[in-house]
């Protein structure tokens, strides 16, 4: 609970290493993440050169933050992977998830910039990454030190809720 209400988009980072054991663990936590039909049809790439990085804030008007990340973890789809097509895009999102909350467990900052469905940035993204025909790139995760520590937040909005029945 702890890391799932201290979770918050962070866009300025401190310098700082992102070692390969936390790649690691960010990307465990993306894999253990349900799937329809046990589908699994994520793909991910994991970005840690400098100019990499940097690149990404010239083929995305909302992830300048990549100039500042120390990392970043570029979440695609292989929607012929699913029994179900038409899932793909919830799967990968839950995987997303699942990476940005294990990132705030290690007190780690990031944010979810989307790609999918906008048929601009998956061209912008297809041709930077290289990404073979059959996937889809999905969410750019750009990562790093944050520079002012997570604070909790409560947004619990009873009116939002409804038992039973509307
Ligand atoms: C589908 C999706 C796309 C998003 N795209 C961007 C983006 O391109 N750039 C960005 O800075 N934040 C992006 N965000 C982050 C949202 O702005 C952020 O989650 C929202 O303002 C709530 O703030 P919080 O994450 O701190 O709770 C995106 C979030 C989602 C779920």
């Amino acid at each position: 609970m702890e890391a799932i209400l201290s979770r918050h988009s962070v866009r300025d980072f401190k310098d700082g290493e992102i070692t390969d054991g936390t790649l690691e663990k960010l990307l465990h936590a993306g894999m253990a993440a349900p799937s329809a039909m046990h589908s699994s049809p994520w793909h991910f790439i994991a970005v840690t050169e400098r100019g990499r990085l940097d690149g990404i804030a010239g083929i995305h008007p909302y992830a300048n933050m990549s100039l500042k990340a120390s990392a970043g973890i570029l979440v695609c789809g292989e929607p012929e992977r699913e029994a179900l097509e038409e899932f793909f895009d919830q799967n990968c999102a839950a995987a997303v998830e699942n990476i940005l909350i294990a990132a705030s467990d290690l007190k780690l900052g990031a944010v979810w910039v989307g790609i999918y469905p906008n048929g601009t940035h998956v061209e912008k993204f297809t041709k930077y990454f290289n990404l073979p025909k059959n996937i889809v790139p999905f969410a750019w995760i750009p990562m790093g030190q944050p520079r002012t520590p997570a604070k909790e937040d409560n947004r619990f909005d009873s009116s939002r809720v409804h038992f039973n029945s509307w």
